[in-house]
This record gives C-alpha cells, sequence and structure tokens, in this order.
C-alpha cells in the first residue's frame, strides 16, 4: 500500500521504517525540515538501536522511504497515518493543536482526491477526541463526508521506546477502531500478517484501549513500589514477593520492578490526561491519582535516603548514573532523574552526572552547576554517595563501587553481592 505518515518523531519514523519494511510504499510528512533533511539524508533524528541501519536502508538502497514536508504528497498515498505528537496542557489534558494542524491540513488536500483516501489515527488521543474533533475537522476542511469519499479509523501504537521497531513488528495485539468498514478493512489489510490477535471495534473504544492499557502499566507499577514501601519497613525483599506472585498467570511477571517510579513520554503524560479527562465528565478517578501520587514520592524517597546516610547534602559529592527514563534510549522526557537532580542541588550537593545515550539532551534541562561525566569510573570517582537511576547494563558490575555508599533506584545491583562491596542501599528493598 502507499502510506503518508505524518509526523517524523519518534512514533512515526517507528511506523514509517516498520511500514517499509512491510514492503509498503511509505512518505514521511513533517513540517520541520530539519528532521525532513535528516531523513532523507538516512539519519534519524531520535537515537534507537538499530532504527537508523534500517532507515538508511530504505531511503537509500530499498528507495520505499521518502521524506517531505510537502503535505500535498499525500495525493499520492491511499493511507495517512496521523503519529503527531500530543503533549500536556499545564492542567494534564492533553494539547491537541498538532493533531487539529495536521487535520486541518490533510482535509485541504484531501479535497483535490478523487479516489477513497482512509485517515487513521495512531498519535494517543483522548476518548472522544475523533468523533467530536476530527472528523468535523476533516469534514470542514475537505468538504467530503467522512465514511464516504474519506474513510477514518484509529489504530493506536504500543510500541516501547528502547525496543520499538522489535515491538512495532511483534505487537501483543492490534485494534482496529473503525468509523467505516472499508477503512477498517485498509487497516486490517496492513496488519494481518503481524500475526497478533486483532480486536475490531468503534474509534472511541480503540481511543479508550490505548489510555486503558497505559493506565494498567502505570497501576502495576506504583502498586509494586508502593508493596517495596511496606516490604522495606519490615525487612522483606520486595524482588522476591514480585516473583512469588508472578507465578500466578492472572498477575504475570512483568512490570513488577519497584524503584524510583516510571517516566517517559507516555505513562505520566497518558494518566494525567485519563484523569483530567474523567474529572471533565464527572468522575474522580481516586485510583489514577494515588498511581500518580506514589509515582511522584518515589523520586523525593531516593533523596531522602542520601539525606539519611549522608547528613546535610550541602557540599556533599553525589554521582547521578543514568538519566533516561529506561535504558537503550536518550530519552529524559519525565524521567524521574531529573527531578531528583534538582532537588539535590537545592540541597547544595555537588552533582556528577553520567549516561551512555542521554547527556546532550540533559545538558539542555538540568542545572548549569552539574558536571557530566564521560566514563563511570570517572565520574563516581572522589564521590560521596552514587545514585543509580537508569539500570544500563554498564551500572551493573558490583565492583565498581568498591568502598562507596550506593543508592540504587533501579536494582540494578544484585543486593548480596554490592553489600560485600560498598554501603548498599535499594529505594525499596
Ligand atoms: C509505554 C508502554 O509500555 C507501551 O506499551 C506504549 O506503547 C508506550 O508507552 C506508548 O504509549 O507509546 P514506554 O514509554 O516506551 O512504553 O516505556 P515503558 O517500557 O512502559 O517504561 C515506562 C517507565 O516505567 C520507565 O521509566 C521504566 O523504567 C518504568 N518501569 C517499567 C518501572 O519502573 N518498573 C517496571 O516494572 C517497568
Amino acid at each position: 500500500m502507499r502510506i503518508s505518515i505524518i509526523g517524523a518523531g519518534y512514533v512515526g519514523l517507528t511506523t514509517a521504517i516498520g511500514f517499509a519494511s512491510k514492503g509498503h510504499r511509505v512518505i514521511i510528512i513533517d513540517t520541520d525540515n530539519d528532521k525532513v533533511n535528516l531523513i532523507r539524508r538516512g539519519k534519524s533524528p531520535v537515537w534507537e538501536e538499530g532504527l537508523e541501519v534500517k532507515l538508511l536502508d530504505f531511503v537509500s538502497n530499498q528507495g520505499n522511504l521518502e521524506a517531505t514536508s510537502d503535505y500535498q504528497k499525500i495525493l499520492d498515498t491511499e493511507m495517512s497515518l496521523i503519529c503527531v505528537g500530543t503533549p500536556s496542557n499545564s492542567d494534564g489534558s492533553i494539547n491537541l493543536s498538532n493533531i487539529e494542524d495536521s487535520v486541518k491540513k490533510i482535509g485541504k488536500v484531501l479535497s483535490k482526491k478523487t479516489d477513497y483516501h482512509v485517515v487513521v489515527m495512531r498519535s494517543t488521543i483522548i476518548p472522544g477526541t475523533t468523533k467530536h474533533l476530527i472528523i468535523p475537522l476533516l469534514e470542514e476542511h475537505s468538504g467530503k463526508k467522512v465514511g464516504e469519499a474519506i474513510g477514518i479509523a484509529v489504530n493506536p501504537e504500543f510500541m516501547q521506546e528502547g525496543k520499538a521497531l522489535q515491538t512495532f513488528l511483534k505487537p501483543d495485539r492490534v485494534i482496529i477502531g473503525e468509523y467505516d468498514q472499508r477503512a477498517g478493512n485498509m487497516v486490517l489489510e496492513i496488519s494481518q500478517d503481524f500475526g497478533a490477535p486483532i480486536v475490531r471495534t468503534d474509534v472511541t473504544t480503540a481511543e479508550m484501549v490505548k489510555y486503558a492499557s497505559n493506565a494498567f502499566l502505570a497501576t502495576k507499577i506504583s502498586f509494586i513500589n508502593e508493596m517495596g514501601n511496606i516490604c522495606q519497613r519490615l525487612g522483606i525483599d520486595v524482588y522476591t514477593v514480585a516473583r512469588g506472585i508472578s507465578y500466578d498467570y492472572r498477575i504475570g511477571e512483568r512490570f513488577l520492578n519497584a524503584g524510583v517510579g516510571f517516566g517517559g513520554s507516555c505513562l505520566p503524560k497518558d494518566v494525567r490526561a485519563l484523569i483530567a479527562s474523567s474529572k471533565k465528565h464527572g468522575y474522580q478517578p481516586q485510583l489514577l491519582e494515588s498511581v500518580l501520587a506514589i509515582n511522584e514520592a518515589q523520586a523525593k524517597k531516593i533523596v531522602e535516603i542520601a539525606e539519611r546516610k549522608l547528613g546535610s547534602l550541602l557540599n556533599k559529592k553525589i554521582t547521578v548514573l543514568g538519566l533516561a527514563f529506561k535504558p537503550n534510549t536518550d530519552d529524559i522526557r519525565n524521567a524521574p532523574a531529573i527531578p531528583v537532580v534538582n532537588m539535590l542541588v537545592e540541597k547544595g550537593a555537588l552533582i556528577t552526572v553520567h549516561d551512555p545515550k542521554a547527556i546532550s539532551n540533559a545538558r539542555q534541562v538540568l542545572p548549569e552547576n552539574v558536571s557530566f561525566g564521560n566514563r563511570v569510573p570517572e565520574a563516581i570517582n572522589g564521590s560521596d554517595c552514587v545514585l543509580i537511576l537508569t539500570e544500563w547494563d554498564e551500572y551493573r558490575d558490583e565492583g565498581l563501587y568498591q568502598g562507596k555508599t550506593v543508592i540504587d533506584g533501579r536494582r540494578a545491583l544484585d543486593p548480596q553481592k554490592a553489600r560485600e562491596l560498598c554501603d548498599y542501599h535499594g529505594i525499596c528493598w
């Protein structure tokens, strides 16, 4: 199929490469010319293991992936997938300005198209958005009726950063929310060879499936962090408890790693947006509010442990290992490390940070007096305390921390081995 992908961010780019690798002809459309030029040279605007090699191959060798800032190129395609960002407003609700902008532009171009075209919402949008905003906007700007000349479907993505292409190509499930059956059938056509269960439903339910998935994952993490906080007071290792409960097939083993909490561009933002939307509809979502409150408290906890160990943090040398919100990405959006570093700096600590990939992103948001270490031994040399906030493999060598005070926010180290070599503390174990 000939597919246009709107938005060359993380989701758009991975989606484009994913469909190109399935043999489709893909055009990425983004208004940011710098990103377009990078992609044309086979360079990825986001860092993700293996992504750039694939990109280069499709752009340069196979020739089935191109990038442009020209929306008119939609006319050469049968389907447009909207993958633009939906950031948060200050009240937690989602900001739909990028979505509105792209839908208006698509609508204008589609006013000139004679064949049927399907518009697919892949960005995460709060339930009701397609029905109450996207469809009226598309009809207004195209002058056509949605469900007749233009089809609409919602096909949420469930990729995980760090293994984006892998999770794109092997999804656990495919959700097709369709306004008209023809649109649903076209999404089915490009999805059925993924070999995943397919749920066909209406557009609003499909939008909700995405939020319910991320809200559930966030709840699992806050649940195990709460267990960890209780376990710590009772002298119990929550990781053993997690293993014990994981064999119950109704619970499962995934997303039960207690630690400094969840970050990233999705879980915190989506839970906040769902809270804002449900309040707007007259429901107070107490569980989701607690999920966020527990998460925010975990970051503060790590600073409290440092204070308990070191006393006043004024002029204490502290090394923070790991800034990305999880390993194998350079993404620092909502990463717990950022508020932790800010809190430590406010308390007068002298901070050195290290991250294998996220340093250049972190430089833009961290206070100026933070030092950046190039290598792990150099970053921890001479420090009074080491905090591990992202479980990169290179931090997992207990031998690095001989004689140090270590506060492990991610259970990166083996507690038994670590205790033999250093003054080792877990955030909730
Ligand atoms: C998340 C979802 O997992 C994906 O299914 C979804 O497609 C994606 O959001 C999205 O909406 O686009 P992602 O943000 O890439 O994916 O990251 P996760 O792997 O979910 O990790 C989120 C955070 O939770 C990280 O900070 C991680 O360290 C933390 N986490 C994860 C824990 O603290 N404990 C765990 O057991 C698992």
